[in-house]
């Protein structure tokens, strides 16, 4: 057997070289936490199906996103749990509702340091657990997409009231990027930007998450208003629909059964485009770890890299303080 004269394995002998030539690289700015905040209890409350990630207290949340900041990590979602929930979640645009709170928290402790984005959503608000408000039909209960639109537009007020640098839509309706940018330039809150869930999975890799926000439908599923997972197409039509609306930033979610989607997607805009590592991976990861079946922290920097080569600029990732801190010790 003779060897031509090319011979990759040259640039992958020393970890010198091999950083030398590496084409992705990530970096603690590249990283967006998300973070959960309940109203009403005294202590951190642990999410048993994502070990490691806790409903915060306003003050433990305080303290995570110094601790975030810290590390350098690139910005900071944050999902508020209310006490009481109902049909049209009410609790999602109160001036003193749980998010609106502890996010002016987060702008006094950490605004002027990092971004700070909010998950714009009924689902974590109504006792139903949908993401928008229900209508009756014939055919029984199903969700109001316009009527939910007028929600979505006074949450992003109250959101931007509150201090937000970024509102992130999360629905899935037809038409909730325009209607949120039309709300908020209406309002004189053009400067806040618009980060749209354009190609959001009909996934159960959110599972963990519905533990955590504590929003699982109280019946059917998700499947009329978020994407089918056999679709790739439809993620650059509801990318294109999102940008003509106003979309400042887009995002694929889940990631790592995405990746294809999301290449496609950083393909076809020139926007910064962002990924979602989804509670599902995360707890897959964790799982397999604390069962010594894969090396955590490898896996960790080889997912979010490989999501990172996938086309995202940006990564919304649980382990985004802790990598954070991987990074900075590595260099
Ligand atoms: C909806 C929302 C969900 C997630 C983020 N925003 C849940 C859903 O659509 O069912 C999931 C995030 C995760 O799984 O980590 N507000």
């Amino acid at each position: 057997m003779v060897v031509g004269p090319e011979r990759p394995r040259r640039l992958r002998r020393t970890p010198a070289l091999r950083r030398l030539v590496a084409q992705t690289r990530v970096s603690p700015s590249d990283l967006v936490l998300p973070l959960f905040v309940k109203e009403g209890i005294a202590e951190p409350a642990p999410i048993a199906s994502m070990p490691g990630v806790v409903q915060h207290t306003r003050d433990s949340l305080r303290k995570a996103a110094v601790e975030a900041v810290a590390e350098g990590v690139g910005g900071l979602i944050l999902f508020g749990v209310p006490e009481e929930k109902d049909a049209v979640g009410s609790a999602a645009d109160d001036p003193t509702g749980i998010v609106q709170v502890a996010l002016g928290d987060l702008v006094s402790e950490v605004g002027d340091q990092t971004v700070l984005i909010t998950d714009l959503c009924l689902d974590e608000y109504t006792d139903h657990g949908h993401c928008g408000v229900l209508a009756q039909t014939p055919s029984g209960q199903v969700v109001d997409n316009d009527a939910t639109l007028e929600r979505y537009a006074s949450i992003a007020l109250a959101q931007a009231r509150a201090g937000a640098h970024v509102v992130a839509p999360s629905g899935m309706m037809d038409g909730q990027v325009g209607a949120i940018r039309n709300s908020l330039d209406a309002a004189g809150f053009s400067d806040v930007a618009i980060l749209a869930y354009s190609a959001k999975y009909a996934s159960s890799f959110y599972g963990p998450f519905r533990d955590a926000a504590e929003c699982a439908p109280r019946f059917g599923d998700r499947r009329s208003y978020q994407q089918d997972v056999a679709n790739g197409d439809e993620a650059l039509r509801e990318v294109a629909l999102d940008l003509a609306e106003g979309a400042d930033m887009v995002m694929v979610k889940p990631a790592m059964a995405y990746l294809d989607v999301l290449r496609r997607v950083s393909d076809f805009v020139d926007v910064p485009v962002g990924a979602y590592q989804v509670s599902g991976e995360y707890a897959m990861v964790e799982a397999a770890a604390a069962n010594g079946w894969i090396d955590r922290e490898s896996v960790i920097l080889e997912t979010v890299t490989s999501i990172r080569r996938a086309g995202a600029d940006f990564v919304l990732t649980y382990w985004a303080t802790e990598l954070a801190r991987m990074l900075r010790s590595k260099v």
